[in-house]
């Protein structure tokens, strides 16, 4: 592919630490990234890969308080962590930064500065939910509650992370503390506020339109409805004690918004790498001709395409990115994957169980990866890469070609007599793959990318069945040589397109045939260009394994591991989930609430939610409407006909766009189940209270 060398700044999502990573952040995030990169550098592009550490943020301090240490202590530890998985993985950041940094501590104020200095917020001050036992205010995940969007029962106080939204504290429903369970009041306090509204004409012109067209249909998607939802001011500043402190006379005491700070990290951490390696990093930020792209997963697809953009927008030098290509996600062996449920394969133990195949890894999740759906990543489905693919396609053929190669001809390229047809034909495909693979790294496709590689390896190892050198050896030496030579030439073309993918292997795979040693080393562009990777006469090495076959014995020990894990939180859960008597009420209060038996005599499913039904309900009172949160439960069909408990004095509430007036009682079983709280079938006739 002929390309010219164009300005890159690629950059993969900070990790927040507060645990380890494991496989969904190297599938959804990290390993395309990589690819990316490393492909962009491969065909001679200047490239600065930039990342760091996510250190502020309230997972951390609520994790710091639940193991009695400091969050400095919490941070410094996952950063350590972190950085050294990435490394072991070859992920090949040109620069891992970190939040707490002095340079990004700097960036960040200076940035909030700069838009304060502008007019760029709006200052308010508001009531915010505020927990008196705790004696703090609850923003982000020190809240959840029920999402004003989509009806998910677990929302945080700055984001859903069922629907993607992102939505201010005071906006869900039922409101809970995650510090003491307490229900929040409200309390007054000062606020900077960034105001998306006023961005909204930028953002659609930004997004919907024009060459922006070829986004995946999932971020564009989600941006599209977001924007057309209408956009609010959102705060960018918090009162808690850890974070950046907010740089501007009446902010003491408070901090910048982790999400305000985060994105800046990667401005900073480019800053760092500039001043490290003599560059001048406002070429990687302020030129036009940079190309900036954001590799995240989809639950941060607002803040990538909606707060930065606005953000960059209204400081007025940057540059904005080009793509923004997140990912789904993957779940592990059918469930979604936790770190609090330890739910999880975790890098540091994958490679203490894996040691040295961190490209088995990375070429499973790849192949798998999970680009336009949620997929699914299973022990079984990594064993058969491996084996059916890496061994016994790319492995088999690399050995089988480096081992004649020293049996017949002492190591050295043998020289070609005349091609046959099939030489010529196998030669011009193999010089055809650059293109083909590039094509699909260009698109974002890593999956089809890396299975165009494979696709590669598998023409050598049909070529080499095709033309049995084993067989000729014997009758026709003159032939066999020139097969030799068209299997080496594969063979290196594949140590060449497969370092995006498979450093390691890659790696090891040019020294086994000496590509240090030619004249010229060749890159991505010269497979297609160059007639010859290897000459005749050049000396290749002696062959090693590549990959090796993994046992049944060793997945049904990661699947041992994962059953260990689930019995284990079924047990907590058991026991956690006695909640505790609630505070005494009087009989006054309880007479309050008007419990009625009634009939489900309709139902359908609200279009475009998961959890939600819409109900008609004849409460014997009258027929109404009420929106139940139970679809995940039970169909529609299902339900109709269901003698149930309603609360018909609750003030009506419209769930998107529809009033419900009341709610039925459930309850939910330890495994997540809803059931009915249903009054006996045959003596309770609807309209009978309930007290
Ligand atoms: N820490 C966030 C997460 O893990 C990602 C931050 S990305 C950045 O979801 F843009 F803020 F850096
Ligand atoms: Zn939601």
């Amino acid at each position: 592919m002929e390309t010219m060398s164009k300005r890159y700044t690629i950059t993969a999502a900070l990790p927040y630490t507060n645990g380890p990573i494991h496989i969904g952040h190297l599938a959804g995030v990290y390993v395309p990234a990589d690819i990316y990169a490393r492909y962009l550098r491969l065909t001679g592009n200047d490239v600065a890969f930039i990342c760091g550490s996510d250190e502020h943020g309230v997972p951390i301090t609520i994790k710091a308080k639940k193991e009695g240490v400091s969050p400095q202590d919490i941070v410094d530890k996952y950063h350590a962590i972190i950085k050294q998985s990435f490394e072991e993985f070859g992920i090949t950041f040109d620069n891992y930064s970190r939040t707490s940094a002095k340079i990004h501590h700097e960036t960040a104020s200076e940035f909030f500065k700069t838009l304060y200095d502008k007019n760029e917020f709006v200052e308010e001050t508001s009531e915010q939910l505020f927990d008196a036992e705790a004696n703090q205010f609850l923003a982000d995940r020190f809240v959840v509650g029920t999402c004003p969007k989509c009806g998910h029962e677990e929302a945080y106080g700055d984001q859903c992370e069922n629907c993607g939204t992102s939505h201010n504290a005071t906006d869900l429903i039922n409101p809970k503390s995650a510090i003491t369970g307490n229900k929040p009041t409200l309390k007054e306090t000062k606020h900077w506020f960034l105001p998306l509204n006023k961005h909204e004409a930028f953002l659609r012109e930004w997004i919907l339109k024009g060459h922006k067209k070829d986004w995946k249909p999932n971020v564009y998607g989600q941006v599209k409805s977001w924007v057309d939802d209408g956009l609010r001011p959102r705060a960018v500043t918090r009162d808690l004690d850890w974070g950046i402190p907010v740089p501007i006379e009446g902010g003491e005491g408070k901090v910048l918004y982790v999400w305000f700070d985060a994105p800046i990290g990667y401005i900073s951490s480019t800053k760092e790498w500039a001043a490290r390696e003599g560059k001048n990093w406002e070429d990687y930020w302020k030129n036009e001709d940079t190309t900036l792209v954001h590799f995240i997963g989809k639950d941060n697809i607002v803040f990538h395409c909606i707060i930065f953009p606005s953000m960059l927008k209204a400081e007025g030098s940057y540059i904005l990115p080009e793509n923004v290509p997140a990912n789904e996600f993957l779940n592990l062996e059918g469930n979604k994957l936790s770190t609090s449920k330890n739910w999880a394969v975790w890098l540091p133990e994958y490679l203490e169980d894996f040691p040295n195949q961190q490209d088995v890894l990375r070429y499973a999740l790849t192949a798998n990866a999970p680009e336009t759906k949620d997929n699914d990543f299973t022990w079984k489905d990594f064993q058969a890469r491996n084996n059916n693919e890496l061994v016994a396609i790319f492995g088999n053929f690399i050995n089988r070609v480096v081992v004649l190669t020293n049996k017949y001809y002492d190591g050295v390229v043998p020289k070609p007599s005349e091609y046959s047809e099939v030489d010529k034909e196998t030669l011009a495909t193999v010089k055809a793959y650059p293109n083909v693979i590039a094509s699909s790294i260009e698109r974002y496709r890593f999956r089809e990318a890396s299975q165009e590689l494979m696709n590669l390896a598998r023409l050598g190892n049909k070529y080499l069945a095709d033309e049995e050198p084993w067989k000729q050896i014997k009758v026709d030496p003159e032939r066999t040589q020139t097969i030799m030579y068209v299997a080496l030439q594969i063979a290196s073309a594949l140590a060449v397109l497969s370092e995006p993918f498979l450093p390691f292997t890659s790696e090891k795979l040019k020294s086994i045939l000496c590509h240090s040693e030619l004249d010229s080393e060749s890159d991505w562009a010269d497979v297609s260009k160059k007639d010859v990777l290897l000459p005749s006469g050049h000396h290749i090495g002696k062959a090693e394994l590549l990959f090796s076959k993994i046992e049944d014995a060793e997945i049904q020990k990661q699947l041992d591991k994962l059953e260990a894990s689930k019995k284990a939180n079924e047990a907590s859960r058991a026991s956690a989930d006695i909640e505790p008597q609630k505070e005494e009420i009087n009989f006054e209060d309880f007479s309050k609430l008007d419990l009625r038996v009634g009939t489900i005599i309709e139902a359908k499913k609200m279009p475009k939610t998961k959890k939600l039904l819409v109900l008609k309900v004849d409460t014997g009172i009258d027929t109404r409407t009420i929106v139940s949160g139970i679809a995940e439960s039970f169909t529609a069909e299902e339900v109709v006909g269901k003698k149930v408990t309603v609360l018909v004095n609750l003030a009506p509430r419209a769930l998107r766009g529809v009033e419900s007036q009341g709610m039925i009682l459930m309850t939910e079983t330890a495994d997540g189940k809803l059931v009915f709280v249903n009054p006996d079938e045959t003596e309770a006739t609807n309209g009978l209270k309930i007290s």
